[in-house]
Protein backbone atom coordinates (compact mmCIF):
# COMPACT_ATOMS: atom_id res chain seq x y z
CA UNK A 1 0.00 0.00 0.00
CA UNK A 2 1.42 2.83 -0.96
CA UNK A 3 0.79 5.61 1.81
CA UNK A 4 2.92 8.79 2.87
CA UNK A 5 4.26 8.47 7.02
CA UNK A 6 7.11 10.06 6.99
CA UNK A 7 9.65 12.92 6.10
CA UNK A 8 12.54 10.65 4.90
CA UNK A 9 9.79 8.64 2.60
CA UNK A 10 11.10 10.41 -0.63
CA UNK A 11 14.83 10.39 -2.07
CA UNK A 12 16.00 14.08 -3.53
CA UNK A 13 15.14 12.98 -6.74
CA UNK A 14 11.75 12.15 -5.96
CA UNK A 15 10.83 15.42 -3.72
CA UNK A 16 12.47 17.20 -6.92
CA UNK A 17 9.65 15.21 -8.95
CA UNK A 18 6.84 15.70 -6.73
CA UNK A 19 8.36 20.09 -6.60
CA UNK A 20 7.83 19.88 -10.69
CA UNK A 21 4.56 18.56 -10.42
CA UNK A 22 3.76 21.08 -7.70
CA UNK A 23 4.85 23.88 -10.46
CA UNK A 24 2.56 22.45 -12.65
CA UNK A 25 -0.57 22.38 -10.20
CA UNK A 26 0.06 26.28 -10.06
CA UNK A 27 -0.67 26.25 -13.68
CA UNK A 28 -3.63 23.96 -13.51
CA UNK A 29 -4.81 26.37 -10.24
CA UNK A 30 -4.51 29.84 -12.42
CA UNK A 31 -7.27 28.10 -13.98
CA UNK A 32 -9.14 27.55 -10.94
CA UNK A 33 -9.98 23.46 -11.29
CA UNK A 34 -9.19 20.30 -13.22
CA UNK A 35 -10.68 17.17 -13.24
CA UNK A 36 -7.67 14.74 -12.74
CA UNK A 37 -9.46 13.65 -9.69
CA UNK A 38 -12.52 13.17 -10.78
CA UNK A 39 -14.68 10.34 -9.24
CA UNK A 40 -12.18 10.05 -6.45
CA UNK A 41 -13.17 10.97 -2.72
CA UNK A 42 -10.68 11.81 0.10
CA UNK A 43 -11.52 11.34 3.69
CA UNK A 44 -9.67 13.71 6.29
CA UNK A 45 -10.01 12.31 10.01
CA UNK A 46 -8.22 14.80 12.62
CA UNK A 47 -8.15 13.69 15.90
CA UNK A 48 -6.37 17.17 17.03
CA UNK A 49 -7.21 20.60 15.70
CA UNK A 50 -5.73 22.01 12.93
CA UNK A 51 -6.95 24.44 10.74
CA UNK A 52 -4.18 24.68 7.41
CA UNK A 53 -3.22 21.09 7.23
CA UNK A 54 -7.20 19.58 6.58
CA UNK A 55 -8.45 22.75 5.02
CA UNK A 56 -5.46 22.63 2.56
CA UNK A 57 -5.89 19.06 1.69
CA UNK A 58 -9.74 19.45 1.47
CA UNK A 59 -9.41 22.71 -0.87
CA UNK A 60 -6.44 20.57 -2.42
CA UNK A 61 -8.81 17.84 -3.82
CA UNK A 62 -11.36 20.09 -4.56
CA UNK A 63 -9.44 21.46 -6.81
CA UNK A 64 -8.31 18.27 -8.30
CA UNK A 65 -11.76 17.49 -9.28
CA UNK A 66 -12.47 15.09 -6.52
CA UNK A 67 -14.59 15.22 -3.38
CA UNK A 68 -14.13 15.25 0.64
CA UNK A 69 -16.18 13.73 3.08
CA UNK A 70 -14.37 14.89 6.63
CA UNK A 71 -14.19 13.98 10.36
CA UNK A 72 -13.19 17.20 11.72
CA UNK A 73 -14.54 16.93 14.99
CA UNK A 74 -13.22 13.48 16.96
CA UNK A 75 -14.94 14.15 20.01
CA UNK A 76 -18.10 13.23 17.71
CA UNK A 77 -16.59 10.27 15.98
CA UNK A 78 -17.18 6.40 17.76
CA UNK A 79 -13.63 6.83 18.41
CA UNK A 80 -14.97 8.59 21.59
CA UNK A 81 -16.99 6.22 22.75
CA UNK A 82 -14.81 3.19 22.30
CA UNK A 83 -13.90 2.35 18.69
CA UNK A 84 -9.88 1.96 17.94
CA UNK A 85 -7.95 3.12 15.08
CA UNK A 86 -7.59 -0.35 13.15
CA UNK A 87 -11.44 -0.51 12.57
CA UNK A 88 -11.92 3.13 12.69
CA UNK A 89 -8.89 2.29 9.37
CA UNK A 90 -10.78 -0.42 7.84
CA UNK A 91 -14.51 1.52 8.00
CA UNK A 92 -12.96 4.38 6.27
CA UNK A 93 -11.40 2.68 3.70
CA UNK A 94 -14.46 1.30 2.62
CA UNK A 95 -16.32 4.80 1.74
CA UNK A 96 -13.03 6.79 0.65
CA UNK A 97 -9.74 6.01 -2.26
CA UNK A 98 -7.57 8.16 0.20
CA UNK A 99 -7.37 8.98 3.67
CA UNK A 100 -5.71 12.16 4.89
CA UNK A 101 -5.26 11.79 8.97
CA UNK A 102 -4.03 13.35 11.92
CA UNK A 103 -3.69 12.04 15.46
CA UNK A 104 -2.15 12.87 18.81
CA UNK A 105 0.28 9.93 19.28
CA UNK A 106 2.46 8.43 16.36
CA UNK A 107 0.94 4.94 17.65
CA UNK A 108 -2.63 5.36 16.97
CA UNK A 109 -1.52 6.50 13.67
CA UNK A 110 0.63 2.93 13.47
CA UNK A 111 -2.61 1.04 14.47
CA UNK A 112 -4.43 3.19 11.82
CA UNK A 113 -2.12 1.81 8.74
CA UNK A 114 -3.13 -1.80 10.66
CA UNK A 115 -6.53 -1.71 9.05
CA UNK A 116 -6.03 0.73 6.18
CA UNK A 117 -7.30 -0.90 2.75
CA UNK A 118 -6.80 2.43 0.88
CA UNK A 119 -3.16 4.94 1.01
CA UNK A 120 -3.27 6.97 3.44
CA UNK A 121 -1.11 10.37 4.26
CA UNK A 122 -0.33 11.64 7.73
CA UNK A 123 -1.36 14.81 8.44
CA UNK A 124 0.81 15.09 11.52
CA UNK A 125 0.96 12.11 14.29
CA UNK A 126 2.05 13.50 17.95
CA UNK A 127 5.17 14.33 18.14
CA UNK A 128 6.99 12.41 15.48
CA UNK A 129 6.26 13.90 12.31
CA UNK A 130 4.13 16.21 9.91
CA UNK A 131 5.67 14.93 6.50
CA UNK A 132 3.19 17.22 3.85
CA UNK A 133 4.59 20.45 6.21
CA UNK A 134 8.12 19.69 5.58
CA UNK A 135 7.56 19.11 2.07
CA UNK A 136 5.73 22.17 1.15
CA UNK A 137 8.02 23.96 3.25
CA UNK A 138 10.35 22.69 1.06
CA UNK A 139 8.86 23.25 -1.60
CA UNK A 140 8.52 26.95 -0.53
CA UNK A 141 12.84 26.86 -0.71
CA UNK A 142 12.89 24.95 -3.74
CA UNK A 143 11.03 27.89 -5.64
CA UNK A 144 12.85 31.00 -3.58
CA UNK A 145 15.77 29.31 -4.36
CA UNK A 146 15.10 28.34 -7.71
CA UNK A 147 13.87 31.89 -8.78
CA UNK A 148 16.95 33.51 -7.11
CA UNK A 149 19.89 31.62 -8.93
CA UNK A 150 18.32 30.31 -12.03
CA UNK A 151 21.81 28.83 -13.01
CA UNK A 152 22.01 26.86 -9.53
CA UNK A 153 24.29 27.89 -6.75
CA UNK A 154 27.60 27.76 -7.36
CA UNK A 155 29.85 24.63 -7.20
CA UNK A 156 26.58 22.67 -6.48
CA UNK A 157 23.44 20.60 -7.72
CA UNK A 158 20.22 21.77 -7.51
CA UNK A 159 18.09 25.11 -5.37
CA UNK A 160 18.49 23.43 -2.21
CA UNK A 161 22.18 22.18 -2.05
CA UNK A 162 24.19 24.49 -0.26
CA UNK A 163 21.83 25.83 2.17
CA UNK A 164 22.27 26.80 5.46
CA UNK A 165 19.23 25.76 7.75
CA UNK A 166 19.21 27.23 11.19
CA UNK A 167 16.21 25.03 12.84
CA UNK A 168 14.73 27.15 15.73
CA UNK A 169 12.67 26.06 18.68
CA UNK A 170 11.69 23.17 20.07
CA UNK A 171 13.54 20.41 18.65
CA UNK A 172 12.65 17.99 20.71
CA UNK A 173 8.67 17.63 20.56
CA UNK A 174 8.10 19.94 17.08
CA UNK A 175 7.30 17.33 14.29
CA UNK A 176 7.79 20.41 12.25
CA UNK A 177 11.20 20.75 13.18
CA UNK A 178 12.14 17.05 13.26
CA UNK A 179 10.90 16.68 9.91
CA UNK A 180 12.42 19.23 8.29
CA UNK A 181 15.90 18.00 9.73
CA UNK A 182 16.09 14.74 8.43
CA UNK A 183 14.26 15.90 5.34
CA UNK A 184 16.67 18.64 4.63
CA UNK A 185 19.40 16.55 4.73
CA UNK A 186 18.55 14.72 1.15
CA UNK A 187 20.35 17.54 -0.36
CA UNK A 188 23.54 19.06 0.35
CA UNK A 189 22.73 21.80 3.73
CA UNK A 190 23.93 22.09 6.74
CA UNK A 191 22.48 22.36 9.50
CA UNK A 192 21.97 24.37 12.70
CA UNK A 193 19.62 23.88 15.39
CA UNK A 194 18.93 26.77 17.86
CA UNK A 195 17.27 26.01 21.26
CA UNK A 196 18.19 25.44 24.88
CA UNK A 197 19.98 22.20 26.15
CA UNK A 198 16.47 21.01 27.22
CA UNK A 199 14.86 21.57 23.76
CA UNK A 200 17.84 20.11 21.86
CA UNK A 201 17.06 17.38 18.75
CA UNK A 202 16.76 14.09 20.68
CA UNK A 203 19.47 11.39 19.51
CA UNK A 204 17.27 9.96 17.03
CA UNK A 205 17.90 12.78 14.72
CA UNK A 206 21.69 13.40 15.72
CA UNK A 207 22.31 10.09 15.12
CA UNK A 208 19.93 10.04 11.80
CA UNK A 209 22.21 12.80 10.39
CA UNK A 210 25.25 11.50 11.63
CA UNK A 211 24.50 8.84 9.69
CA UNK A 212 23.79 10.92 6.90
CA UNK A 213 26.99 12.57 7.42
CA UNK A 214 24.92 15.81 7.70
CA UNK A 215 27.21 18.51 8.80
CA UNK A 216 25.26 20.31 11.95
CA UNK A 217 25.83 21.49 15.08
CA UNK A 218 23.65 23.64 17.99
CA UNK A 219 23.44 27.18 19.25
CA UNK A 220 21.28 28.58 22.05
CA UNK A 221 21.10 32.29 20.49
CA UNK A 222 19.61 33.13 16.85
CA UNK A 223 22.26 36.20 16.92
CA UNK A 224 25.27 34.01 16.92
CA UNK A 225 24.36 32.41 13.21
CA UNK A 226 21.84 34.36 11.48
CA UNK A 227 24.07 36.27 9.46
CA UNK A 228 25.03 32.61 8.00
CA UNK A 229 21.61 31.50 7.22
CA UNK A 230 19.51 30.74 4.02
CA UNK A 231 16.59 29.32 5.79
CA UNK A 232 15.35 29.45 9.22
CA UNK A 233 12.34 27.41 10.27
CA UNK A 234 10.89 28.09 13.44
CA UNK A 235 7.64 26.20 15.04
CA UNK A 236 6.08 27.31 18.39
CA UNK A 237 7.19 25.49 21.85
CA UNK A 238 4.69 22.80 21.91
CA UNK A 239 3.52 23.66 25.67
CA UNK A 240 0.78 20.78 24.94
CA UNK A 241 4.17 18.22 25.54
CA UNK A 242 4.78 20.03 28.55
CA UNK A 243 3.96 19.57 32.51
CA UNK A 244 5.74 22.75 33.25
CA UNK A 245 3.59 24.99 31.34
CA UNK A 246 5.17 28.63 32.98
CA UNK A 247 8.44 26.88 31.79
CA UNK A 248 7.25 26.43 27.81
CA UNK A 249 6.47 30.25 27.90
CA UNK A 250 9.88 31.59 29.27
CA UNK A 251 11.39 29.10 26.53
CA UNK A 252 9.05 30.61 23.96
CA UNK A 253 9.89 34.57 25.47
CA UNK A 254 13.41 33.30 24.19
CA UNK A 255 12.83 32.53 21.02
CA UNK A 256 9.93 35.16 19.70
CA UNK A 257 11.13 36.76 16.34
CA UNK A 258 11.62 40.60 15.79
CA UNK A 259 12.63 42.25 12.90
CA UNK A 260 15.55 43.77 15.18
CA UNK A 261 16.43 39.57 15.47
CA UNK A 262 16.88 39.88 11.80
CA UNK A 263 18.62 42.99 11.41
CA UNK A 264 21.83 41.03 10.52
CA UNK A 265 20.23 38.30 8.17
CA UNK A 266 20.81 37.91 4.66
CA UNK A 267 17.72 39.74 2.60
CA UNK A 268 16.93 36.51 0.85
CA UNK A 269 16.70 34.37 3.65
CA UNK A 270 13.51 32.19 3.55
CA UNK A 271 11.69 32.38 7.13
CA UNK A 272 9.09 29.69 7.56
CA UNK A 273 6.65 28.97 10.44
CA UNK A 274 4.48 26.48 9.70
CA UNK A 275 1.36 28.56 12.19
CA UNK A 276 -0.22 29.52 14.06
CA UNK A 277 2.44 31.81 15.40
CA UNK A 278 2.15 31.70 18.74
CA UNK A 279 5.16 33.81 19.95
CA UNK A 280 7.02 32.54 17.44
CA UNK A 281 7.50 35.37 14.41
CA UNK A 282 6.06 39.18 15.53
CA UNK A 283 3.22 40.64 13.37
CA UNK A 284 5.73 43.66 12.32
CA UNK A 285 8.07 40.92 10.54
CA UNK A 286 5.32 40.39 8.02
CA UNK A 287 6.49 42.94 5.75
CA UNK A 288 9.97 42.11 5.91
CA UNK A 289 11.52 40.60 2.37
CA UNK A 290 12.89 37.50 4.43
CA UNK A 291 8.86 36.54 5.79
CA UNK A 292 7.52 33.47 3.60
CA UNK A 293 5.50 32.00 5.87
CA UNK A 294 2.08 33.11 4.09
CA UNK A 295 3.72 31.85 0.86
CA UNK A 296 4.30 28.54 1.76
CA UNK A 297 0.91 28.51 3.01
CA UNK A 298 -0.12 29.67 -0.60
CA UNK A 299 2.18 26.36 -2.02
CA UNK A 300 0.52 24.16 0.28
CA UNK A 301 -2.62 23.66 -2.40
CA UNK A 302 -0.50 23.10 -5.02
CA UNK A 303 1.91 20.83 -3.01
CA UNK A 304 -0.73 18.86 -1.56
CA UNK A 305 -2.75 18.42 -5.11
CA UNK A 306 1.26 17.02 -5.94
CA UNK A 307 0.87 14.62 -3.39
CA UNK A 308 -2.61 13.63 -3.50
CA UNK A 309 -2.19 12.84 -7.40
CA UNK A 310 1.10 10.60 -6.63
CA UNK A 311 -0.70 8.62 -3.92
CA UNK A 312 -3.54 7.74 -6.07
CA UNK A 313 -1.11 7.24 -9.44
CA UNK A 314 -3.29 10.52 -11.32
N1 LIG B 1 0.77 23.98 9.81
C1 LIG B 1 -0.15 23.24 10.45
O1 LIG B 1 -0.01 22.02 10.62
O2 LIG B 1 -1.25 23.93 10.85
P1 LIG B 1 -2.58 23.30 11.42
O3 LIG B 1 -2.24 22.71 12.77
O4 LIG B 1 -3.56 24.44 11.52
O5 LIG B 1 -3.03 22.21 10.48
Amino acid sequence: MNHLLTSIQFNSIELTQIFERAKEMEEILKEGKANIAKGKLMATLFFEPSTRTRLSFEAAMFRLGGEVITAADWQNTSLKKGDNFHDTAKVVSKYADLITIRTAQADDLEQFIEGAEVPVINGGDGTNDHPTQTILDLYTVWKERRALYPNGVSGSGGPLDGATFGIMGDCKNSRVLRGMAKAASEFDVKIIFIAPTELKPNSDIEDFLDKREVEYHGVSDLNEVVANLDVLQVNRVRHEYFEDKKRAEEIQGQFIIKKESLKNAKEELILLDPLPRINTVLREVDELPQAKYFDAVENSIPVRMALICKMLDL
